[in-house]
């Protein structure tokens, strides 16, 4: 059976486990090949509508379409990413039944097309997100929750909601990367600076495997020279940005309102290029990073 490296060194469609896909690989002389399990990356900002979700469905999309077997996870009771996959969260179970205990992650998982799933959320995850502050393990929920469908997927994208609540940190918790959308605005600065102490904290209190994999300026309009300076400006305080910036398109808002992605929306868009850039961004951080 040939491997794909595409598919995160699995053949297409090998559903075995670990170990039984292990056996033809190492009788490859010389050749050492690793399956990685699920690697997960949070997409996370305490500020709103900076692209998170949109950028959740992006990546999601595109990485499938590469390939890899990618499991959206809408840990946002607004249910936006929900909204945007074209999948109506209060219809059957979904996150903030898994969050409550009541069902497996399995059992909630629907799949948009082959190789990309989504756990959907309701406005009931604002609920199962109180119930978790009397919960003991509480940050550990949704790491254990991910952990139970790992074998099934190469890579968990999880969207956050705006804010420090529970479910993003449980999200950093669960996360071996964070990737931090933010709008070039001076403001931001500080903002992000302190969101990033944050995922400080995280990493020294719950998971010390988490990994910045950079801030992504969206919305991002290089005509306007506050943005360009607000950039100039992260550079210059050593924030780790990525060279891939996203500009601003109607086109994304009316991708997301069809339940679709921008890529399969309007595939000619120069933002779909641009997170098609970022796809490869993210390509090359799991490549180097094999668990
Ligand atoms: N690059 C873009 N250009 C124009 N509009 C965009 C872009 N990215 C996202 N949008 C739109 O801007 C709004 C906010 O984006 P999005 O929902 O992705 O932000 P968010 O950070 O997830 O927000 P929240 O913090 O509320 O979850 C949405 O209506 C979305 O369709
Ligand atoms: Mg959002």
């Amino acid at each position: 059976m040939a491997l794909d490296p595409a598919r995160n060194l699995r053949p297409a469609g090998d559903d075995r486990t670990p170990a039984a896909r292990c056996a033809p690989c190492i009788a490859t002389p010389g050749a050492l090949i690793m399956f990685p399990t699920m690697r997960t990356l949070a997409i996370a900002n305490h500020k709103g509508g900076v692209g998170k979700t949109a950028t959740a469905r992006e990546l999601g999309g595109l990485l499938a379409s590469g390939g890899r077997r990618v499991l959206l996870v809408d840990a946002d009771p607004q249910a936006a990413l929900t909204a945007a996959c074209g999948v109506d969260g209060e219809a059957g179970g979904n996150l903030a039944d898994v969050i409550r205990g009541a069902v497996d992650m399995a059992a909630i998982l629907r799949e948009l097309r082959p190789g990309l799933s989504l756990a959907p959320a309701s406005m009931a995850l604002a609920g199962a997100e109180l119930g978790l502050a009397t919960h003991r393990g509480r940050e550990n929920v949704l790491r254990r929750a991910l952990a139970s469908v790992g074998e099934r997927f190469g890579l968990a994208l999880l969207d956050t909601h705006p804010g420090l609540g529970l479910l993003t940190v449980g999200a950093l918790a669960a996360a071996d990367g964070v990737l931090i959308p933010t709008q070039p605005q001076g403001a931001d600065l500080r903002a992000l600076a302190l969101f990033l102490q944050t995922v400080d904290n995280v990493r020294a209190e719950l998971n010390p495997g988490l990994a910045v994999l950079g801030i992504l300026p969206t919305f991002y309009d290089r005509r306007l020279t506050h943005h360009s300076a607000a950039l100039a400006a992260m550079r210059a305080a050593g924030l780790p940005l990525l060279s891939v910036t996203i500009g601003r398109t109607v086109r994304i808002a009316e991708a997301m309102a069809a339940g679709l992605s921008l890529a399969e929306y309007d595939p000619g868009n120069p933002q779909a290029a641009a997170y098609r850039e970022l796809a490869g961004v993210v390509t090359t951080w799991l490549e180097s990073n094999p668990t």
